[in-house]
């Protein structure tokens, strides 16, 4: 500092650094796991910017780009041919399409099979690329070591017990689980690998709430009753834009139907020379 500056000047002279807004924060898997216990909460798919940002208006704070993008969006009958590269597509788009939902992402068919390296590799890529917040992951005891890895490698974790849509046609399919012992071992194993929540889908309801009971994680019910920490719908079934919906889902609205009826309006209105 020269004799003819004073410290006010000093600071003056200091770089611009333009005012920040303060950075909104996403909700963490740390907060859904402290909600163990203390709120229910809503979980909901989304595919697409859109409809995850009036989800995220709706005030639901959780949202599973799910691998069910493959039948809902993708125009494929099941869930296996959807690639990493889709989820990273749809994952960016419902991140772009939101700020403060936490966004979870499912690894694909194929994504985790591999080895522990693999899986890690493409669990990076969903929260490099696609901005995922967490990941989820379809299986019990048998990929224990694949959570791990990945819970190793700083990623949080999601687990998926009960009906697994990628593998179904393994065993009973869609059929309500009710094997008690074989699900708790499942629900323990993904919960000692260090997943922060679970998805139980379509388990029967007693078995559920036991599950929910004896866990210190969270568990997301779909078709599972009414006892677990969370429910999980799919965004297609809540809003009536999927022909066929399981029968356990909840249709709030018809926009399936809506949509047609406007198009038809438009279609008719050009035929007849109404619009424009
Ligand atoms: O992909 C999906 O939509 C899911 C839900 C059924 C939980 O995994």
């Amino acid at each position: 500092m020269s004799t003819t500056d004073s410290p006010a000047d000093a600071q003056d002279a200091r770089p611009y650094t333009p005012a920040k807004a303060a950075p909104v924060r996403r909700v963490t898997a740390g907060a859904i796991k402290r909600r163990k216990g203390k709120m229910l909460f809503p979980v909901v798919t989304a595919y697409d910017a859109p409809f995850a940002e009036f989800a995220e208006r709706a005030g639901i704070d959780v949202i599973l780009v799910g691998d069910s993008v493959g039948n809902n969006v993708l125009g494929y009958d099941e869930t296996t041919p959807v690639t990493i590269e889709d989820m990273i597509h749809h994952a960016q788009a419902v991140t772009r399409g939101t700020s403060r939902a936490h966004v979870m992402v499912d690894m694909p068919f194929g994504s985790y099979q591999i080895s522990d390296e693999d899986a890690v590799r493409n669990a990076i890529r969903l929260v490099k690329e696609g901005g995922a917040s967490s990941v989820k992951m379809e299986g019990g005891t048998l990929v224990s070591q694949r959570i791990r890895a990945i819970y190793g490698a700083g990623i949080p974790v999601v687990g998926h017990i009960g009906v697994m849509p990628q593998t179904a046609s393994l065993g009973p399919g869609y059929k309500v689980r009710t094997n008690r012992a074989r699900l708790l071992d499942d629900a323990r194993a993904v919960e000692a690998a260090g997943a922060y929540a679970v998805v139980l889908e379509v388990i029967d309801a007693d078995v559920a709430r036991e599950l929910t009971q004896v866990l210190s994680i969270p568990t997301i019910g779909i078709g599972a009753g009414p006892h677990c920490d969370a429910q999980v719908l799919v965004l297609h079934d809540v809003l009536g834009m999927h022909p066929t919906a399981p029968s356990f889902a909840k249709r709030y609205t018809d926009v399936g139907s809506a949509a047609t009826a406007a198009l038809r309006g438009f279609a008719d209105d050009v035929r007849e020379k109404r619009f424009p």
